[in-house]
């Protein structure tokens, strides 16, 4: 799919929230920016593909709202307008996700085109009558086959990095990922950015962490950082997303700034291409 015929044709951009690392601020980041998107009057869609369910929790949708969930998209010929769920969030939806898709590697192994699933479906599904401006994609702590499906179908990857002392650790791993998909499967997929997540500022291990993040990783950084935010870990809780929980706390505040960022980097890439 072409970019230019994504707008076109009103295709939703695909956004996958990525990072093979376990709690560095993927759902968190998925559920405050989704529904910052969706207050600017954008539809907007989160796809949980994370068995642990932890975007369908922030959400308040409870484990006996999620008969029909990711899996059932995956696996079986369910129309996707009998899984989507609304939210308590104006223009914002969720495909939930339950326990089974902790299997579904398993499940998938034995399938052709396995890797281009996610993708096909989407596209059986007639995607341009749902009527999504964007989709987030949160995606579990592995490089499995949920996150490869992801790579596949996504305009857009945003990685958050926790700002600690082993931030770049596995992204190496990641930006060989990403190499290959790019080879084999999805040649349009850009990194629009990377995000550092979890900042401190009354430790000076954050500031050195973020020049290095910073040094090595030069414009691919989002200039908006995510600070530690006692409001944002609590939020979930409450069954929404902190940048509604409590607009005014600095990880709300941060969350707004980088939906104002997202917009700009998406528009930059329309416009040259590249960041
Ligand atoms: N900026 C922040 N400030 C404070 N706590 C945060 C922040 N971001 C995330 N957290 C908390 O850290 C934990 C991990 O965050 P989150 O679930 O978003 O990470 P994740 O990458 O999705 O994790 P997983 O890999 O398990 O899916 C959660 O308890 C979350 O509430
Ligand atoms: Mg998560």
């Amino acid at each position: 799919m072409q970019r230019k015929d994504l707008k076109k044709n009103k295709v939703p951009t695909f956004i996958s929230v990525v990072n093979q690392k376990g709690g560095v601020g993927k759902t968190t980041t998925v559920l405050n920016l989704a529904t910052t998107v969706a207050a600017s009057g954008k539809k907007v869609l989160i796809l949980d593909l994370d068995a642990q369910g932890n975007a369908s929790t922030g959400l308040g949708i409870l484990s006996d709202e999620r008969k029909l969930s990711t899996y059932d998209f995956l696996m079986s010929n369910e129309n996707i307008n009998n899984i989507i769920k609304n939210t308590s969030i104006e223009n914002l939806h969720i495909i939930p996700a339950s326990q089974d898709l902790s299997s579904i590697d398993m499940d998938l192994a034995e399938m052709e085109k396995k890797a281009t699933r996610l993708k096909n479906i989407f596209k059986k599904n007639n995607i341009t009558e749902i009527n999504f401006d964007y989709i987030f994609m949160d995606c579990p702590p592995a490089l499995n086959m949920l996150t490869v499906n992801s790579l596949a179908l996504a305009n857009f990857i945003i990685i958050p990095l926790q700002t600690e002392f082993f931030a770049l650790e596995g992204l190496s791993q990641l930006m060989i990922t990403i190499k290959q998909i790019r080879k084999t499967l999805n040649q349009e997929l850009k990194i629009l950015g990377i995000l550092l997540t979890m900042y401190d500022r009354r430790n000076n291990l954050s500031l050195q962490i973020e020049e290095d993040v910073r040094s090595t990783l030069n414009d691919l950084v989002f200039n908006t950082v995510i600070p530690r935010n006692i409001k944002l870990s609590e939020a979930p809780s409450f069954s929404m997303p902190g940048v509604i929980y409590d607009q005014r706390c600095l990880g709300s505040i941060a969350y707004q700034k980088l939906t104002a960022e997202f917009f700009i980097r998406e528009k930059k890439f329309f416009l040259k291409g590249e960041i």
